[in-house]
């Protein structure tokens, strides 16, 4: 970090009390250290201490007389060759997202063509509301890294998502190199995703057919949020009413059948395949020709089982990673982990359907299995949710493909000792 010039933005959070420490610890790689305190964090932490251990008169007013002769806080944004603001509280991402400017530190992260780096540090509950995770959204989108936040202990008592990162890390993920970096904001670069979405329809004659209430909208949300972690993505998707994320060619298909042949031709150098079609279990066996006419009082359809996409992709010889989705009604733990061993899944995404949850819901609360682990994600839009998944998509992928390698080297001696 030699000479790098870093404007660490101080917030009102608790976590605060911990920026002396990283002043010091980023000072120690060579940085020059600007600090700029928001009114709350002055609460918090003291300007004298943040002075002595930076070096740099700290600033925390925009009305300022002498500084701002000068137009200090446009100095101070072009100076910067990096923005870093931890911690963060709700209330500076919220005063980012909207892009309002009433003091210091807002009005230069809009002045500044630096990049930002957030570390953000609250409550769980706070961290997990949808109007933060829609702000966290929204910085990320316009290129704003979020560093953490950390699970663990925090300051009210309670265990969570919200822990500020330990100083050490904030400064070892300022410093990765743009590769390592680039790799965080986009894990799945050069990598091909496929994603099935929406629900089939099974005809019964010309203009009736069996279906189910899937809108598409979870599928669509998770291709959008691979795309945007850098993956190719093949959209086979059934009948919906949504437009495809922008970037994505989607394939159209009408039935589970047509669905199982696009995603066979398809599926060849597919790394990672997530099932999200609510796909028709059964069809029908005969499809009249023609509509079918009122007669008697009852009548009955005979129906056959659907191919099953997603297992037949999983028991490929040279499989992706796959995972898949369970929509249940009851006892989900128990249905989801079947669905996991007997389909011979890599990661299960479960979540209770009904009236007004889940199926065509704009929010998702979902459980996800996988063989040695778990993760609950609280109700969230969809887009925000899909964005969580693919992360811990990707990271479960990442770890998979570690294992194997490291498997391979295992037995590389074996296999030379037989020869
Ligand atoms: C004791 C105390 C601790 C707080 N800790 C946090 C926190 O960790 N994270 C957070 O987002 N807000 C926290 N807040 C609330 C913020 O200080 C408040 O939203 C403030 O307006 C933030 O302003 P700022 O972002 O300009 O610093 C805390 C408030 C108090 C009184």
């Amino acid at each position: 970090m030699n000479n790098q010039k870093i404007l660490l933005g101080i917030t009102g959070g608790i976590a605060a009390y911990k920026t002396p420490e990283l002043v010091r610890r980023l000072k120690e790689r060579g940085a020059d250290v600007q600090v700029v305190l928001t009114r709350s964090a002055r609460e918090f932490v003291t300007e004298t201490t943040l002075q002595a251990v930076s070096g740099r008169p700290v600033r925390a007013n925009l009305w300022d007389k002498e500084a701002e002769a000068a137009m200090g806080h446009i100095e101070l944004a072009r100076w910067a060759d990096l923005v870093l603001i931890a911690p963060a509280t709700a209330e500076i991402m919220a005063r980012l997202a909207s892009g309002s400017a009433p003091d210091l530190l807002t009005t230069l992260c809009l002045a500044t063509e630096a990049p930002i780096a957030i570390a953000p540090a609250m409550n769980h509950v706070m961290w997990s509301n949808p109007a933060v995770q829609e702000n966290r959204e929204k910085l990320t989108n316009r290129g704003i890294r979020i560093l953490g936040p950390a699970v663990g202990d925090q300051a009210c008592g309670e265990t969570g998502p919200g822990r500020m990162l330990e100083p050490d890390d904030i400064v070892k993920a300022v410093c990765a190199p743009v590769a390592v970096q680039n790799a965080e904001q986009a894990p799945l670069a050069g990598k091909t995703v496929m994603i099935t979405a929406g629900p089939t329809r099974e005809a019964i004659d010309p203009v009736r057919f069996i279906s189910n209430r899937s809108s598409g909208k979870m599928g669509y949300a998770l291709a959008d949020a691979a795309s945007k972690a850098g993956a190719k993505v093949i959209l086979i998707t059934g009948p919906v009413g949504i437009p495809a994320p922008d970037g994505i060619d989607a394939l159209n298909v009408e039935n589970a059948k047509e669905m199982y042949a696009a995603v066979h031709s398809n599926i060849d150098n597919v790394d990672i395949f997530i099932g999200a079609a609510a796909v028709a279990d059964y069809h029908a066996v005969n499809i009249n020709a023609e509509k079918i006419k009122k007669s008697d009082d009852k009548m009955s359809i005979e129906l056959a089982r659907n191919p099953d996409i997603l297992s037949s992709v999983a028991r490929l010889q040279d499989r992706p990673f796959t995972a898949g989705f369970a929509a249940e009604t009851e006892n989900l733990r128990d249905y989801a982990i079947g669905k996991l061993e007997a389909k011979n899944l890599d990661m299960i995404i479960a979540n209770l359907v009904g009236r007004n949850r889940g199926f065509d819901s704009d929010d998702n609360t979902v459980e996800v299995f996988w063989r040695d682990g778990e993760q609950s994600f609280p109700t969230t839009k969809k887009s925000v949710l899909a964005k969580d998944l693919v992360a811990l998509i990707a990271r479960r992928y990442r770890e998979g493909q570690a294992a194997e390698t490291e498997n391979t080297k295992t037995e590389l001696p074996a296999i030379m000792v037989r020869d």
